[in-house]
């Protein structure tokens, strides 16, 4: 099938004052029509610089340094920002930046919150825009009455749903979801998960999903992108890296090990020695080898690609498949 987004060979540079931080250092996947793609990995390993990558919007001082984004076929990385604009961010792509729920204006009501972000994209009259807000708090079941309030008076579910409405406005297909429902309590959380499923379903929209909650992740994303330092370590459907004899990728299988499980019983709850690396200058050869149980000669000296170990499956391990 047609991919909507198509990732190639992508890098993204913070150029900072002690040289440059390759948060986004060469990444390849795609994205078909109306799939969830989980993307995980703990803290500081580029998630969230791959979604303002792929809204063309990177927070200075990163900048998109080589590689292809195809949105519908085309590559968007060098088009001119006015296009982007017009065509691409918010109308094609949207995201729901971690922590956007906070950031809505004390000082205005929702409903002036929600007509500034349309009027500054899309030029309608009043009715028309107040004819879409209403259509749009409908679709993520807030009353049409919310209008008239101030956010302190929301609660975070409702919040959110408030900037997951605003995101769809311009009827994106792919919709960036930045650790949507981390600050949320888990009730909220599965209210605000089902109505993002629903959303899915109705506007046949493609997710990437990033969160650091693994369960979370099983349950709504169709496949799952392992992130490590900048890279990509392993890529499969959810079957596949939750699988029966656990994960390919030794980093998966620390993070599973990491992640409490209600049902089975743990002796203890094992972390990951270590802390995420300096990504200014990463260890030569594979960037997980300092914390690898499983680490061997050839892993402090090559770097290992990112290899298909079975239908749809990548692994970037030494120990794995044919790499
Ligand atoms: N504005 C910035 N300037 C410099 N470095 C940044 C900036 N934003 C993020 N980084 C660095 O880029 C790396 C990836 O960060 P980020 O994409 O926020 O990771 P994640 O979302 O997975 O936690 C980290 O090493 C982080 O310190
Ligand atoms: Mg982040």
């Amino acid at each position: 099938m047609e991919s909507v987004l198509k990732v190639e060979n992508l890098k993204m540079y913070y150029f900072t004052l002690k040289g440059a931080v390759k948060a986004i250092d060469g990444l390849d996947f795609s994205l078909i029509p109306g799939e969830s793609l989980g993307l995980v990995g703990e803290s500081g390993c580029g998630k969230t610089s791959l979604g303002t990558s792929i809204l063309r919007m990177p927070t200075p001082p990163g900048r998109i340094v080589s590689g292809r984004i195809l949105v519908e076929g085309k590559d968007i990385v060098p088009m001119p920002e006015k296009e982007i604009r017009k065509d691409i961010r918010w109308g094609k792509v949207a995201m729901v930046f971690q922590g956007a729920m906070n950031c809505l204006t004390p000082v205005y009501t929702v409903g002036k919150q929600m007509q500034e972000t349309l009027h500054e994209h899309k030029v309608m009259g009043k009715k028309e825009t107040d004819e879409l807000i209403q259509e749009y708090l409908n679709h993520v079941g807030l009353s049409p009455e919310i209008v008239t309030r101030y956010p302190h008076e929301l609660s975070g579910g409702m919040k959110q749903r408030v900037v997951i409405a605003t995101a769809l406005f311009l009827k994106p297909s792919i919709i960036i979801l930045d650790e949507p429902t981390t600050a949320l309590d888990v009730i909220v959380q599965a209210q605000i998960i089902n109505l993002l499923k629903k959303l899915r379903e109705k506007f046949n929209l493609s997710f990437i999903f990033i969160t650091h909650d693994l369960a979370l992740e099983a349950e709504v994303s169709d496949r799952i992108c392992v992130m490590y330092a900048g890279k990509i370590v392993e890529l499969g459907t959810n079957a596949q890296v939750y699988c029966s004899q656990g994960p390919a990728h030794p980093y998966t299988q620390r993070l599973l090990a990491a992640t409490p499980r209600l049902f089975q019983k743990v002796e203890k709850l094992h972390f990951i020695p270590g802390t995420p690396l300096d990504l200014i200058d990463p260890p030569k050869g594979c960037r997980f080898n300092p914390r690898c149980d499983k680490v061997f000669d050839r892993c402090r000296e090559e770097e290992p690609p990112l290899v298909e170990i079975e239908s749809g499956h990548c692994v970037a391990c030494w120990l794995c498949g044919k790499a």
